[in-house]
Formats: structure tokens, sequence, C-alpha cells
């Protein structure tokens, strides 16, 4: 049976702040920030939007009344979720108005746990043929105001339904993985802002990339010519590049050119957004099969996922007949090319309120769905 992504949809909040902008209000070079550390633009988020709405907004996009009967349990990854003891996926079904009759479950090892996810996905639907899962990675990425992480920060939410006979992807049983304990990147429960080695973080990720690369091969015996790109977690879209560099002298020439290419195709969503934690891999994915045009069904793409603390995973994906006509693009594009632009100042405002101490007016057009929002409570800006 073949199993893998049928739907993937990606939601993000409606602000965002231009990255030069901030270089210059930290007095840092802006070449720093959009070359060095490659982000042009990250998302604010507003203090009505939470990642319970955020992955409400990516699932509405996707799910239809098929998916509704058969959907039999929904995965909510998070590392910034808004109860200690209740999931995000109850709200989820409550939002969504999916039946009683489902699972529902929160996941958490920082960015790692939406892979996580789309493996009980698929070998949930491996033993329940007909049956579907939904799987939401939605995460607000905080760093704290003039930090060294801030400019790494962003917000937003990927939905995928995973199925049988899936019309994106399929996912293929060949992962490596491995769990270290490593103080690179964590939060204790009683902050909002994450603790942060970053060069840390950065040598971590790198290393374990390397390591699982080699165990995939002598598991698999595919070669680097065998994929035709490859979708990294990116907390920053250098962080891709720094790891696929490590490997790439094992291709071919013409190769080395392709996955280059293929790189930046895998990079361009998240440039614009930021760090979405859980959904960072997914949407440098969705960013992949949106720009490099080049790709074919059949064509095999690995897909790397790193969580601090600090876990990975490494696998591999196969495009599926006619994927194209199923991989939103144009949406994803507009919904970026649409976003409002807000000032150093604006962006700090809202920073500082995202946690529901202070209320700013913000201009209500952001909520695109205000029955999500009223459920939780939320009125023009306002909890009410
Ligand atoms: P920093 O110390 O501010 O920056 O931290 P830097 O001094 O290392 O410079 C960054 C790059 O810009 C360097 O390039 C500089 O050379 C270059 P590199 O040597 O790295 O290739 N640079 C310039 N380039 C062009 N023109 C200039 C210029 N000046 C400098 N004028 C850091 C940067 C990313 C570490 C920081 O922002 C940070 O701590 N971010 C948060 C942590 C993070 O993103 N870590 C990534 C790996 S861990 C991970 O992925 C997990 C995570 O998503 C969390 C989770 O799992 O939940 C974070």
């Amino acid at each position: 049976m073949t199993i893998g992504i049928d739907k993937i949809a990606f939601y993000t909040p409606n602000y965002v702040l231009d990255l030069v902008t901030l270089a210059k209000a930290r007095g840092d070079e802006p070449d720093k920030y959009t070359i060095g550390i490659g982000q042009n633009r990250q998302t604010v988020v507003p203090n009505f939007e939470d990642v319970v709405t955020m992955g409400a907004n990516a699932a509405i996009k996707i799910i239809t009344a098929d998916d509704r009967e058969k959907i039999d349990l929904i995965i909510f990854a998070t590392e910034s979720g808004i109860d200690n003891s209740k999931s995000s996926a109850l709200y989820m079904q409550t939002l969504l108005e999916l039946s009683e009759f489902v699972r529902t479950i929160e996941l958490k090892q920082a960015c790692y746990a939406g892979t996580y996810g789309l493996m009980q996905a698929r070998d949930y639907v491996a033993t329940h043929p007909g049956r579907r899962v939904l799987v939401v990675a939605s995460d607000i990425a905080r760093y704290g105001l003039s930090t060294s992480g801030e400019v790494t920060q962003g917000a937003g939410a990927i939905a995928m339904i995973v199925s049988e006979a899936p019309k994106i992807v399929s996912i293929n049983t060949d992962s490596v993985y491995m769990s270290r304990n490593v103080s690179d990147f964590w939060r204790p429960v009683d902050r909002q802002e994450a603790l942060v080695d970053g060069h840390l973080s950065t040598d971590i990720y790198k290393e374990m990339f390397l390591t699982l690369w080699q165990r995939y091969q002598l598991k698999t015996n595919q070669q680097l010519n065998d994929f035709a790109g490859f979708a990294f977690h990116l907390p920053y879209t250098k962080m891709g590049k720094k790891a696929l560099d490590q490997i790439i002298n094992e291709a071919t020439l013409a190769h080395q050119q392709k996955l280059t290419h293929h790189l930046k195709a895998s990079q361009k969503f998240n440039r614009e957004v930021g760090n979405l934690y859980t959904g960072s891999v997914y949407l440098s994915l969705l960013s992949l099969l949106s720009y490099a045009t080049d790709l074919k069904s059949g064509d095999k793409l690995a897909i790397f996922s790193y969580g601090s603390g600090a876990e990975a995973e490494l696998y591999s994906v196969t495009l599926q007949n006619g994927f194209e006509n199923h991989v939103p693009a144009k949406m994803t594009q507009q919904l970026l090319l649409k976003r409002q632009l807000v000032s150093v100042n604006q962006y700090e405002t809202m920073f500082k309120s995202q946690l529901y101490d202070s209320h700013i007016n913000i201009n209500s057009n952001a909520v695109k769905d205000t029955k999500l929002f009223q459920f939780l409570g939320w009125h023009n800006g306002e909890r009410v």
C-alpha cells in the first residue's frame, strides 16, 4: 500500500517585519541577516492568534466532507502549546467540527515532533486501510527583542492529510533517526522565550545530519545522485546550505548544480516567514515543490528533520503522478504577498502583547475566519 501526504496547506499571520529595517534598528549590517543568516522577512503574530488558531486556519483549507468521515486521528505537533494538560488537537477537533469519534493528541520534541506525527500517521493508515490522519505542526518561534536569535523568529502552521494513494508524495519506510541529550536550545515551563546556545545548536544540527546521512547510505545503499533534492528543517535558510555543503561533493558536477538549485527553491518560503519550529521542514518541502518546476513524478526527495535537545530523522519521499496539480503554490505565494508590513515599533508592541498581558488595536481583517477566532474568545483583537 502506498501511503503519504495527500494534501498540504500553510497558514501564517498577516503581519510581517522586514529584516533590513530590523538590522538597521539593531545596529547590524543588513547583509548579515539577508546573506549571512539568509532571512528576508519574519512573520509577526498578533495577540489574537496562537498555535491552535494558526493550525485551524491551515487545516480548514484542505479538509473536505470526505476527510471528515475518514479522519480517525488528529496529531498536533508543537512546542508553543496553549495548555499544559489539554491537547491543541482537541481544540482543533471542535474548531474544524470533526467527528467525536477521533483520537486527539499533542506531541512535543522541539522542531522534530511534526515528523514523528507524520510517521505515526503513516503507520496508522498502514494498519487501518481507507482511514486518514490530520497532522498539524504549528509554532511561534520567540527568542526575545534584541537577542541574537531575534532575526530567526517566525511563526506559522502546516497541515497535512495522510492517506493511502496520496496525491503529493509517498512516505518511504527508510528512516534513520537518533536522539542525544544536548543543551543547545530549550524552554523551561515558566519561560516564554527559548534559551539557546545558537552556535552549539548549529554544530549539533550539522553533525547529526552528517551522521544520519552516512547511516542512511549504509542502510539503503542510496547515493546523493539518487535524490532530486532535499528539504531541511530551516531555523534560518543558511542552515540548510551548511548541512548540504558537508556532502555535496559526493554528487557528480551536474547533479551538484541541480541540488543547489533545488536547495534555493526549498528556502524561498522560509526566507519570508522565519522559523516555524515543527512546521519548518514541511514549509521547506512545500517551497521546493512550489518552485522547482523541473521535478517530476517518481523523483525522490530527502527530508531532514531536526529538533533541538536533540533528535533528528532522515527519510525519503517519492513524488506521485500529477503531484504538481495538488501543491498549493499560488495560494501560499499570495498569502505571503498580501501580508501587512509593520514597523520595528509596531513589531515590538505586538511582540510584548503576544503574551496577552496587554492589548493593541489590530485590524480585524487579519482574521481569516472570524468564527474560528471567536470560538477561542477573541473579538476585535481583545480576549473576551
Ligand atoms: P550570531 O552570533 O548573531 O551570528 O548568531 P554570527 O556572528 O554567527 O553570524 C551569522 C552568519 O552571518 C555568519 O556566517 C557570519 O559570517 C555572517 P556563517 O559563518 O555562519 O556561515 N555574517 C555576514 N554575512 C554577510 N555580510 C555581513 C555579515 N556579518 C556576519 N556583513 C545564530 C546567529 C543563527 C546562531 C543566532 O541567530 C541564533 O542563535 N539563532 C537561534 C538558534 C538557531 O536557529 N539554531 C539553528 C540550529 S538549532 C535548530 O534548528 C532547532 C531550532 O529550530 C529549535 C527547535 O528545535 O525547537 C532552533
